[in-house]
Formats: C-alpha cells, structure tokens, sequence
C-alpha cells in the first residue's frame, strides 16, 4: 500500500506538470507554465529550446484606471480572421496568406482589443476575406462576417468593462452592408458613436464614461463615404497610422501610410502603429515581435510627436522571444498611464512618474544571440523542474531500496 502510494508520487514528481514555470524557464509542455504564457521555441532567432513565452498583456486598466480611451494601448492583430489551417467556409482550401493562429475568442480571451477585418461583398452576404483586384474567391474567403462579430458579441456581453476596436479594410459597396450585419450579430447597441469622437485633438471620453454607456465597440473603416452614409467612423479622420509591410519594418523610420496625415498630426488624437511583413512569416514573426517590434515603438513614439500608440498591430501575435507584442502594450501602457518604463512597475493609485522598477527585470529573455552553448546553463533551467526531480530521484532509489 505504501509502496504503491509512493510508486504514484514518484511519477507524479518526475512526470507531473505543474504550472509553475515563468517566463523564460525552459518547458516541455504547454500547461507547465504560468497562465498568459505558451512554451514555444523562436529558431528564427536561434533559440531552439522551447520555452514559456508571453501571449497576454497586462490589462491596460489594471494601474490606472478611468483615463481617456487614448491614453492606453491596445494589442491588435493584423487579419485577425486569417486563421494558420482553417478552412474556407464555402468548402474551397485557401490559398490566401494566414496572418494568425487562434480564432478571435481566444484572441479577445488572450488580451487582444483591435481586430483588422478585411469585409467584402460575397455570396450575398459580408464575408471576411482576401482579394486579388478587390475581388473575394472562394480560396480566399475564410468565413461570413457575422460569425466573427457574433464572438465578439459573446465577448462584450460577457465583460462588461472591455472596449474592442475594429478596423474594416472595406471593400463592401452593397447599401448599408456594414451596417446590417453589424445589426444582425447584436452589436449595434455597444456602438460608439461617430459624434462623440474627437476631431481636433482632444481627448477621448474615459474608460469609466464609454463603459457606464455600453459604448463598447469602436468601429473605423477605410471607406471616407461610410461615415455620412451609414455613420461609421472613417479611420484616417481619427487615427494616424505608419505604413504597414515591409515598408514600416525599416529600423529608424516610422513614415505615415498614404491614407494617413503625417504621423505628427496633433489634431488627430489616436495613434496606430503597424509591424509586420508584406508577406505573412510565422516563422519570422518570434524574432519581429520581440526586440525589433519595442525599438520601432520607440521610433513612432518620435515619429509621432511624443506620443506611444494606442494599437500595436502585428502578425502571429503569439510569437516572440519572450514578451513579444503583450511586453510592446505593456511599456506603451506603462508611459500612457502611469510615467513608467513598463506598466508592470506602475503603482496602483500612485502620482504620474512614482515607479516601482523591480531590482530583476521581468526578463523577456529576447535574442539569445544565437545556439551559442546556452542550452547547458543551468541558471536558465527552472528551478521547480530541477527540485521535481530532485525529489523524484530520492523517492526512486528509495523505491529501489524497499
Ligand atoms: C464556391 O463555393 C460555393 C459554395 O460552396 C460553390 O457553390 C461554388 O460552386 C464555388 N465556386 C467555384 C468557382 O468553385
Ligand atoms: C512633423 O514631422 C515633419 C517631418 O515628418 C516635420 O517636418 C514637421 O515639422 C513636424 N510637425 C510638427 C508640428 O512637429
Ligand atoms: C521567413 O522567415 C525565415 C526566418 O527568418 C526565413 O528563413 C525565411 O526565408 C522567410 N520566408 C520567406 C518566404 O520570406
Ligand atoms: C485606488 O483608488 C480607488 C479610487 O479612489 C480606490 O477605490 C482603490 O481602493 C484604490 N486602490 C488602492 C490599492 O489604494
Ligand atoms: C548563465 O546565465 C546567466 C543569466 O542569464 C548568466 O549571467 C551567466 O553568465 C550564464 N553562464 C554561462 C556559463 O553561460
């Protein structure tokens, strides 16, 4: 019996997964780490080892409360219906380019506020889709639009407090097309209002004041006619933005997108920084978000008069070296809110600028450099692994023993 007992600790010690690894601790499987982070490898950069890695920003909220909806920072995913896999509704394979890997409840789940959703005229109906001349096909059309608005739906009505943008690539030229299927998936009465969005500059309601509304959802489309026509915000009237594809990803330059005013712009109060490829690279996108992605934060936020972005926007949002795009929200957030390098080192209620620097980092251990002999140094095995086996190995031998 009481070997029996044993026999199962002992496997439990040496097989069992606890999720206790933070970030960076090498892991073996998903579940033995921390909540918010995944175990994932970044080869691209060199780092073949798997390791728990950040999918999930802080809440932007969780320091400074009731600011204006402008003085945070939203995580965004860029074609965040082109799903790595998926089928298209229609029953065709897709021969589009995929820009991410979970659907849009996990990425809402995840901490993601700003949706990118390419809308087109299809099937007698909106789909979410790509094009070539503007046009849906069957092999690039991923799904109807409603299915996705209705997770998102699911999501407002189920967190009360959360705001969500969506930014429409919109190709949808069928009278009141947006409007209806914004309509029919039940998200009309969480629509923001063009009317109360600012258009010189200043700021946004707050938090508090958009949410004691219900004026959750934040809609802007690429098409100027839609706002007079069917009152749904034009985006460059509100929203600066850097250029986007490989253009954008040139270190040191953070130009404005051509539909965009100059990144400068003070009377325009929103700003949109995009980084990822021409070219969809899920396994480039580890190194892109990691390192590469804070030093162009830090480019826009010169570029842009002095002023973090209120979205970043990227591919596989998922992927980095470590913090990734959630650690780009968070030291955007942490100069939004509360004059901190990273909202990690925020206090709660505290004056602008009073920061609590941790004396070790959180360390998003991005870059390696390379496979240079890193994978024998110990420091960098977790230690809940090491004492799992530890105590593992004495309970085996005494198990020998018995
Ligand atoms: C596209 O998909 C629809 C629905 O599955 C099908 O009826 C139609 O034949 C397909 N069109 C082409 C060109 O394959
Ligand atoms: C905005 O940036 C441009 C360069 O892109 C510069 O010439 C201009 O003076 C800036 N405007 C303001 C108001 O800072
Ligand atoms: C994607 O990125 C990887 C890693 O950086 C690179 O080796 C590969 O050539 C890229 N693929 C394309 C199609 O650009
Ligand atoms: C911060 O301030 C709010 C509002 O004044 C208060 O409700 C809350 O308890 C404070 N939190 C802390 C940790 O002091
Ligand atoms: C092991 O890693 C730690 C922290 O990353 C570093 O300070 C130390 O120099 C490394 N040791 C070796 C032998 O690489």
């Amino acid at each position: 019996m009481q070997r029996i007992s044993l026999v199962l600790i002992t496997l439990c010690l040496l097989l069992g997964s606890s999720s206790s690894l933070e970030i960076g601790e090498t892991c073996s499987t998903e579940n033995q780490c921390d909540a918010g982070l995944r175990c994932d490898s970044c080869s691209a950069n060199g780092n073949t080892r798997n390791r728990c890695t950040r999918i999930q920003p802080l809440a932007p909220t969780s320091k400074v409360k009731g600011l204006p909806f402008n003085q945070y920072s939203w995580l965004t995913t860029h074609n965040s219906f082109a799903l790595s896999g998926s089928k298209s509704a229609t029953g065709s394979f897709i021969v589009a380019p995929t820009n991410q890997e979970d659907s849009v409840t996990s990425q809402l789940t995840n901490g993601v506020r700003g949706l990118m959703l390419d809308m087109y005229d299809f099937n007698n109906d909106i789909w979410l889709c790509h094009s070539f001349g503007g046009q849906c096909f069957n092999a690039t059309s991923f799904q109807p639009a409603i299915n996705v608005l209705k997770e998102i739906q699911v999501f407002l009505e189920a967190n009360p407090t959360e705001i969500v943008t969506i930014f429409i690539e919109d190709y949808v030229t069928s009278p009141n097309g947006l409007t209806n299927v914004f309509k029919a998936a039940g998200l009309s009465k969480y629509w923001f209002p063009v009317s109360q969005m600012p258009k010189s500059g200043g700021d946004w309601p707050t938090i508090d004041d958009m949410v004691q509304k219900n004026q959750r959802l934040v809609v802007f489309t690429s098409k100027s006619s839609k706002e007079a026509s069917e009152g749904i915000a034009y985006e460059w009237r509100y929203v600066v933005e850097n250029q986007y594809g490989n253009d954008g990803m040139k270190a040191g330059s953070c130009p404005n997108r051509a539909e965009s005013s100059p990144m400068n712009t003070s009377t325009i109060s929103l700003v949109l920084q995009n980084y990822f490829h021409t070219n969809p690279n899920q396994s480039a996108a580890c190194v892109d978000n990691s390192d590469p992605l804070i030093s162009m934060t830090n480019t826009c936020y010169q570029a842009a008069g002095k002023r973090w972005p209120n979205f970043i926007a990227v591919d596989f949002y998922q992927r980095s070296d470590g913090g990734g795009a959630p650690e780009a929200v968070d030291v955007a957030n942490g100069h939004l809110t509360c004059g901190c390098e990273n909202i990690a080192y925020c206090k709660v209620n505290a004056t602008f600028g009073t920061c609590d620097v941790p004396e070790i980092s959180p360390p998003p251990p991005a870059g390696d450099g390379g496979t240079s002999q890193e994978p024998s140094n110990d420091s960098v095995i977790s230690r809940p692994v090491q004492l799992r086996w530890l105590i593992g190995t004495i309970l085996f031998t005494v198990l020998l023993l018995l």
